[in-house]
């Protein structure tokens, strides 16, 4: 299938790990220009030159105020536009309804919910001007479906499913196509990683990492955590020509987790 993507140019944050690392690498091995977002700016660079094809790098915060401007800026001044924004920089931790202070819910607020808001809202109108876009928002299947491993991620995640609705609705007319896909558990190194979720649950409940994965692994009707090309996949199709007609969609790739058929 051709997905229509050659030399578009796309911002993905949070590209240098994870899902966003394997979305870039799917976007640019189709003839993307990727820029690649996140804080620490050297390894945004090296997986830039990995990626080869143009693709270019920046090193931001996507919860400080100016980042979205800035980062949306950057990629029109390198690329000549803005075609695909994938927001995807975010993260989790294992902390209880009663352990998470205002400052945990604040910070999970501006790096789930403002930092996108912002990167829409600069990227946004100038996709229209030029005609049309794709937008993806990285959210989750806690969004759906709330647990308490982190109460602040799972509310957090649901609000950036609903502003990805909002701004589906806004841009409709513009043929600006905003779609969010919510993962379950991945194995990407904010699971598997040193100091990861798999370490935290394991040291929370006194077992093995090896036995936190696989009692992660037992929730999942597929029994097994996602690759993070498995996500990649999906938003790599939604960023894509072949997604002609779908916006304001919540798409799962969860192996199942969320039992809902809407
Ligand atoms: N892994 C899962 O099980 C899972 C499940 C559902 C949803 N998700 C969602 O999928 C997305 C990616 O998760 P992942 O598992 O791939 O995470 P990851 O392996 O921890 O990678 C996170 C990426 O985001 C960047 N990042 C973090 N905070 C940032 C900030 N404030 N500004 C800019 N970049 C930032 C990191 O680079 P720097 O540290 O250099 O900034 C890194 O490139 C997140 O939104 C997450 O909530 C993940």
């Amino acid at each position: 299938m051709d997905l229509g993507i050659t030399q578009k140019a796309c911002v993905v944050t949070g590209a240098t790990r994870g899902i966003g690392l394997a979305t870039a690498r799917m976007l640019a091995a189709d003839g993307a220009r990727v820029l690649v977002v996140a804080r620490d700016a050297d390894e945004a660079a090296r997986v830039a030159a990995e990626l080869g094809g143009g693709c270019s790098s920046l090193g931001a915060d996507v919860t400080d105020q100016d980042a979205g401007e800035r980062i949306v800026a950057t990629c029109a001044e390198r690329f000549g536009g803005v075609d695909v924004l994938v927001n995807n920089a975010g993260t989790s931790f294992v902390r209880s309804l009663e352990e998470l202070s205002d400052e945990d819910w604040q910070q999970q607020w501006e790096l789930h919910v403002m930092g996108p808001l912002r990167l829409m809202r600069a990227a946004g109108p100038r996709m229209a001007a030029a005609g049309g876009g794709r937008i993806v928002n990285v959210c989750s299947s806690a969004g759906k479906r709330p647990s308490l491993t982190n109460p602040a991620y799972a509310v957090t995640k649901a609000a950036q499913l609903s502003l990805s609705r909002v701004f589906a609705d806004r841009h409709a007319a513009d043929g600006v196509l905003v779609n969010a896909v919510a993962p379950g558990a991945v194995t990407s190194p904010l699971w598997t990683g040193p100091g990861g979720l798999a370490d935290q649950a394991a040291a929370a409940r006194g077992i093995s990492h090896d036995e936190a994965l696989a009692a992660q692994a037992a929730k999942i009707p597929l029994g097994r955590l996602a690759e993070p090309d498995e996500v990649a996949a999906v938003i790599v199709f939604l960023c894509s020509a072949r997604a002609s007609t779908v916006t304001g969609a919540a798409w799962s790739a969860d192996g199942g987790t969320v039992a809902t058929i809407v």
